[in-house]
This record gives structure tokens, sequence and C-alpha cells, in this order.
């Protein structure tokens, strides 16, 4: 029986006392990402990476590859492929398994890390780790359901059929900071289970996190030439995925690198190479009149600020019934107000940074528009102690009309909010839909018969009923998109594992 990993009962003094103290140690190491290839660590010009909390705070240093380490990374990989797709899957269940182990171990490391170069807050940090440990589990339970003796087919031809999975090859796995460990693992662990190579390619905001999850994925008993890590940009990414010894790619990440990945891996010559592609939204909440307020504006908090908005999954255009509208208003401006914006390691801390500059010059340039455009302002939060070293932005929200008027993905701490009359809801429904995304959808009512309604009409991967709508967990919630949220299968689904597969089919005459 597969069990989701346990969390850290951060309300607990002795714990909270234990782990700050954990990560204090950890935080003394000064970490280190550059190329990995055969197992080999490239030296070179290291640069600094520092912490959005506070630029000033070194994390570690990171040596960034070269666009030739891309052909290498790829030939090593390729030359490892047939060994490891060779093995029995359950030796290749066990690398994962022991993986998970590790993770679970070295958690308050991991948890320091994503403090520090993501700027994720502790209860989302212990989250991270859980989700990565979950990915891994999950990962290698169905390998051994589905790569192992294949599926025999009984037809009417008196012939013996069976349908077997293999790797396809290598995989290009391409991540976003803002699951610096989770999605980083969650593609990886997939692309292995299945019998591929990787030559993964993190974020260029958060390689030290990844760097160490490979170092650890080595120490659980992964082949040197089986996964290289490769810290660059875009730039190598781009490089990846035009070599043409990658035979798959998994990405996740905004909607406009995944379009460009796309004509890419369609301009190259020779086989036709699958893209696994998750990205973004603009994703919308409904409550009706008969939502309990109390617990609206709970849900409505988490799903919009917590991680600082930058969540895919994040709640961007909240619907609310006029007659609701007055009494959740005030509630909502009085809990943004109340919000914690700070340091990241602080356990009071709601709102951490944002990611970079150029996150928070975007995010700042928006909402600057947004108030010179007369837009009201129904709620903000404020900037706490110390803030003036690192990437923070208060939350805020804008009243608008609907969900037209929010032309991208604004991937922060803000949030719209748009009214709605009870006849008005088939019109709502359409232009949610009408915005071609489909990630994520929150309703909130007490009448069954509405939230059915709703959800059989509005095109998302994920919609939450009566909570909030971020935090899917593998294997129970298994998480993805539609339209131009991704391609599908869902990542943390019994089906993903099968995209990074080739199916074939033996008959033998008896
Ligand atoms: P991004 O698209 O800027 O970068 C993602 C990755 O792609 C990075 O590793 C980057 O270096 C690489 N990259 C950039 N240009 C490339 C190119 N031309 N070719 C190949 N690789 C390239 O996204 P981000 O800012 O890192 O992440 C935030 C985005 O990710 C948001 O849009 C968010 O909604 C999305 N996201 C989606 C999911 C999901 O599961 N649907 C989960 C997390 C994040
Ligand atoms: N899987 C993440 C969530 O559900 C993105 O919030």
């Amino acid at each position: 029986q597969r069990r989701n990993a346990l969390g850290r009962d951060l309300a607990d003094p002795l714990t909270m006392e234990r782990l700050a103290r954990q990560m204090e140690e950890a935080a003394r190491t000064h970490w280190r990402a550059a190329p990995l290839i055969d197992g080999v660590e490239t030296s070179g010009d290291a640069v600094p990476v520092t912490s959005p909390a506070d630029r000033r705070q070194a994390v570690g240093d990171v040596v960034w590859a070269t666009e030739g380490q891309v052909a290498e990374a790829a030939s090593v990989a390729e030359r490892a492929f047939k060994a490891w797709d060779g093995r029995p899957v359950a030796a290749r269940a066990a690398c994962l398994e022991r993986m998970a182990d590790l993770m679970e171990r070295h958690m308050p490391e991991l948890m320091g890390l994503c403090v520090r170069e993501a700027g994720k807050t502790l209860p989302d940090s212990v989250a991270e780790v859980r989700e990565a440990v979950d990915f891994c589990r999950y990962y290698a339970m169905r390998a051994l359901a589905d790569f192992g003796q294949g599926e025999s087919l009984h037809g009417p031809t008196g012939e013996s059929n069976r349908l077997s999975l293999h790797g396809r090859g290598v995989f290009a796995c391409i991540s976003p900071w803002n699951f610096p460990l989770a999605i980083f693992c969650g593609q990886v662990a997939a692309a292995l289970a299945a019998g591929n190579c990787v030559v993964a390619k993190p974020a260029e905001q958060t390689p030290l996190i990844a760097a160490r999850a490979v170092h650890l994925f080595h120490e659980a008993g992964m082949p040197a030439g089986v996964l290289q890590l490769l810290p660059g940009d875009g730039s190598i990414g781009a490089a990846l995925v035009r070599d043409d010894r990658i035979g798959g790619v998994a990405f996740t990440g905004s909607l406009e690198t995944a379009q460009a990945i796309h004509r890419a891996l369609a301009a190259r010559a020779g086989p036709i190479i699958p893209l696994i592609a998750e990205t973004g939204g603009i994703n919308a909440m409904i409550a009706d009149s008969t939502a309990l307020p109390e617990q609206l504006v709970v849900d409505v908090m988490a799903s919009a600020f917590r991680s600082a908005g930058q969540r895919c999954s994040a709640l961007r255009v909240l619907y609310l019934q006029e007659e609701l509208a007055p009494r959740f208003l005030d509630m909502l401006s009085g809990a943004m107000e109340e919000l914690v914006v700070g340091d990241p390691a602080r356990l009071c801390t709601d709102v951490g940074p944002v990611i970079d500059e150029q996150a928070r010059d975007d995010l700042l340039g928006y909402i600057d528009r947004q108030r010179q455009a007369g837009r009201p302002v129904l709620g903000e939060g404020r900037l706490g102690e110390a803030t003036e070293h690192g990437l923070f932005i208060p939350p805020v929200a804008f009243g608008i009309s609907g969900i037209e008027e929010v032309e991208r993905e604004i991937f922060g701490p803000v949030l719209h909010v748009a009214r709605y009359r009870a006849r008005d809801l088939d019109a709502v429904i359409e232009a949610i839909n009408a915005s071609g995304y489909g990630l994520t959808l929150g309703i909130h009512t007490r009448i069954d018969s509405v939230a059915e309604s709703i959800a059989s009409r509005v095109r998302v991967g994920n919609c939450y009923v009566n909570r909030n709508q971020v935090g899917a967990v593998v294997g129970v919630q298994p998480f993805g998109g539609e339209g131009l949220s991704g391609t599908g299968p869902k990542a943390g689904g019994p089906r993903y594992l099968h995209r990074f597969a080739t199916e074939r089919v033996v008959t033998i005459n008896t």
C-alpha cells in the first residue's frame, strides 16, 4: 500500500526548534551547482547565487553549462540508454525508492535550500520536499505495475499477443523555479522510471537545489551516465531541444516557452518527438451567494497569496455573486491587512519574496498600471520588517468586471475580483472558457447541483469545490491542465509514465 510522505508539525515548538537547528547547520554549507556529465562535475568560472529574500545573502555558486556540453551530455546519455532500459524495472524502481528515502532523511537541508535559494516559506518548503518524495515513490510504483512483464492480449486468432512498454531514449527535462525540487524530481523520476536516460536543465534561478537532487539521485544508485545536469538559462534549454539525440521533452514553465519548444521540435528533421508541456493559467473561482464567507476567505487567501501567488494553480480571478460581495469583501480586506510579508525563514511569514528582479519589476509595473487605470483596490497587504534587501511585493486585490480584462497570467500576489448576478452565471462560465487556459477552478457553493453543473461545463484539468485550489497531492489529485495550460498527461497520475514510453506488441503464431 503506497502512502504519501509525512509532513512536519511546525506548530510544535520541539519539532520547530530541531528543524531550525538542522536548517541552520545546512545554511553554513556553501552550495555549488555545475554541469554534471557521466558523473563528472565540471570546474570553471563560478558565479554567486544569492537569496531573493536578501540579495546580500550568498547561498552558493554556479558554473553555467556551455552549448558544447549540451552535445556531450546528450551523447553520454544516449550511450547509457540501452543498459538502463534493459535493467529489470524492479531495479529502476528501487533506485527511486532509495531516492525518496534519502530526500526524507535530508529534509531539513533541502528545506533550507528551498527557503534560501527559492524564497519558499517554511510550510511551502515542507510541502515541496514531500511532493518530490511522493513523485519518486509513486512513479516507482507505477513503473512496477505497468513496465514489468507486459500485458497479454487475447484474441480470436489463436496467436499470443504481448504489449510491453519501453523507454524512448534520452529525455530532456526542463523545469521551472517555482517548484525547484518537486517538479525537477518529478520529471526526472518519471523519465528514469520508464527506462529513459535524462539530461536535466533546471531553471536558471534555482540551480543549487537541482544540483543537490542530482547528487542524491546518484547516491541512490542511479548510474553515472543515466542522469546529467546542465545548469543554464533558456539558451541551454533551446540547444538541448535542438539536439538530435533528444527523443522526448518534459517541460514545465510558461506558455511562451512551451510554444517555442514545440516549434523547435517540429523544425527538427527525423522522428516526431513527443513533448509533455505543462504551462500556466488564468485560474478562476466562482463563489455563489450560498458560500460560507468564513471558509471562502481562508480558501481565497491560500489560493491567491500562498507562495506569493507564484503557483501555476493560483487563483487570479474571483467571481463573487452580488449578494455575497459586501460581507466577503470586508473580510478579504481585513485578512489581507493581516498578512505577514517578509523573511521566508520565519514561521510567522505568510508571503515570501518573488523570485527575481525581472519578476518584481513586471509585477510592480502591472500593479502600477492597474492603479493608473483607476481600478478599485479591494485589499492590500503591507511590507513587513527587514524587506529592503529582498524582492517583496505586498499582495493586492483589484476590482474588475471579468476575466477578459486579464490579458495574461500575472504570476505573483495579485488577485482580481469580479461580481456577477445569478442570471449571468452562464456568461461567467463562457468567459472563463474563452480565456483558452484550463488549469484550475475553484467553486464555493452549498448547492450540490450548482457545483456539479459548473464543474461539468468549465474546461479545466483540476476543479476544487469548497476548498482552496492549490497543492494537488501526488497520486490523489493528478495535476495538469488543458488548452493553453498543457498537453497532459497529468503529473502524479496513473497515465503519466506512458507518455515517456514507447509501446511494442509481439505477436506469436502458436
Ligand atoms: P519559463 O518558461 O521562463 O522557464 C521554464 C524553463 O524553461 C526554465 O528552465 C528555462 O530556462 C527554460 N527555457 C526558457 N526558454 C527556453 C527555450 N527557448 N527552450 C528551452 N527551454 C527554455 O517559466 P518559469 O518562469 O521558470 O516558470 C513559471 C511558469 O511555469 C508559469 O507560467 C507557471 O504557470 C508555469 N508552471 C506550470 C506548472 C504546471 O504544472 N502547469 C507548474 C509550475 C509552473
Ligand atoms: N501542483 C501544484 C499545485 O497544485 C502546482 O499547486
